[in-house]
């Protein structure tokens, strides 16, 4: 193995990396979240230390003993984000500093530490340099899964004294199997995902823990993804599994629920407005119940809908399913706003579609 120390990272090259030969063939087709590159990087953290250890190495397995708190206790965070291959041959990511700022809010809602928003950038953007080859050409991405976890050996209840941030990469083309052009939604009206008070705005993996049931009842059903309502009244509709949601009405205007503190402060959705509003469309962030949901896709009065998140894209959403009967919005098959507003995001993302506000950032 060949280490050297680059910056105050210690940098160790796999001497298993996949062959340029394998490597074309599994990048001809990687799904999503189930092929990863060669290397990771680790940076640990210790009270009374702070930051140490700063690693790219092989991408390996962890040794946790039996009592490591995050075993027990699920504290852990985690982001997701993207690096693409721009016609030019170039990398660029896409607002990776919104990444970086949202890991420090989750991270203190969790009761850990705040790893240094430049130092989150740096060793996301050093797997990227690191593990270049692996970004797909054309459609595809590069999806990077920064996260940490609590990884002291101690079975009291309280927040750990010892942590691990890791970055891990992994080719990806489309979230949705066949790259659907618009998915189906179950609607739960049994469990909900977060409410005030709690852990919905913090991108924590317990959160994905407690709606996995509902997830599953999504797919029983038939459908792509669950749709939480809010906890209080059951009523108001907040987000989904892995993405926020958007409603296009027959006057242009543009519905989507507000950051109360309860859903995901995405940062697709937050580029949807921004980009919407460039357009000419009034975008409002405001409380939209199911129960108008329901009645304004039969009126005509909801043209379209979609879903929005960095795994997801913008992805229209075709049919609602629910314990009390199913709706279609609009023909089923998205709409011309939501292809627009993709195209627009997509466009900037890979350096074809101008980019006013500087959302990109070549590496
Ligand atoms: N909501 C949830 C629950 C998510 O998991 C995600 C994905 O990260 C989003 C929304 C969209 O967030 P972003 O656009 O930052 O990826
Ligand atoms: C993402 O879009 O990055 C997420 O974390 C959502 C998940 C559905 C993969």
């Amino acid at each position: 193995m060949d280490v050297q120390q680059t910056s105050r990272f210690t940098v160790t090259r796999s001497g298993k990396a996949v062959p340029a030969d394998q490597r074309a063939v599994l990048l001809a087709d990687p799904g999503f979240g189930k092929l990863f590159t060669d290397h990771m990087v680790t940076i640990r953290y210790t009270e009374g230390q702070g930051w140490h250890s700063h690693a790219i190495g092989p991408r390996e397995p962890f040794q946790l003993d039996p009592a490591c708190a995050v075993l027990h206790y699920a504290q852990e965070i985690f982001e997701g984000m993207k690096a693409y291959r721009l016609e030019d041959g170039s990398i660029a990511m896409f607002r990776p500093e919104e990444n970086a700022r949202r890991f420090a809010e989750s991270a203190e809602r969790m009761a850990m530490p705040v790893l240094p928003e430049e130092l989150f950038l740096e060793a996301v953007e050093l797997l990227v340099k690191t593990d270049a080859d692996w970004i797909p050409g054309g459609e595809g991405s590069l999806y990077l899964r920064p996260f940490m976890f609590a990884s002291e050996t101690f079975l009291g209840v309280r927040p750990a004294n010892e942590y691990i941030f890791c970055v891990i990469a992994s080719p990806a083309g489309a979230y949705f199997k066949g790259g659907k052009k618009a998915v189906t939604l179950w609607v739960s009206e049994h469990f909900t995902r977060a409410a005030r008070g709690g852990t919905g705005a913090a991108k924590c993996g317990g959160n994905y823990a407690a709606s996995l049931v509902a997830q599953k009842e999504a797919i029983s059903h038939g459908c792509d993804q669950v749709v939480f309502l809010d906890a209080a009244e059951n009523k108001w509709v907040e987000e989904l599994g892995g993405m926020n949601v958007f409603f296009v009405m027959d006057d242009g205007s543009i519905v989507t629920p507000p950051l109360s503190g309860t859903i995901l402060p995405g940062i697709t959705r937050n580029s949807i407005i921004s980009l919407a509003r460039a357009k000419g469309h009034e975008v409002r962030e405001e409380p939209y119940s199911f129960a108008q949901w329901r009645a304004d896709a039969a009126s005509g009065k909801l043209r379209e809908a979609f879903a929005c998140g960095t795994a997801a894209v913008v992805t229209a959403i075709g049919t609602v399913k629910s314990v009390n009967g199913d709706f279609t919005i609009g023909n089923g098959d998205g709409g011309i706003v939501t292809e627009a507003l993709r195209a627009d995001l997509t466009g900037i993302q890979r350096g074809t579609v101008a980019d006013p506000a500087n959302w990109v950032r070549k590496l």
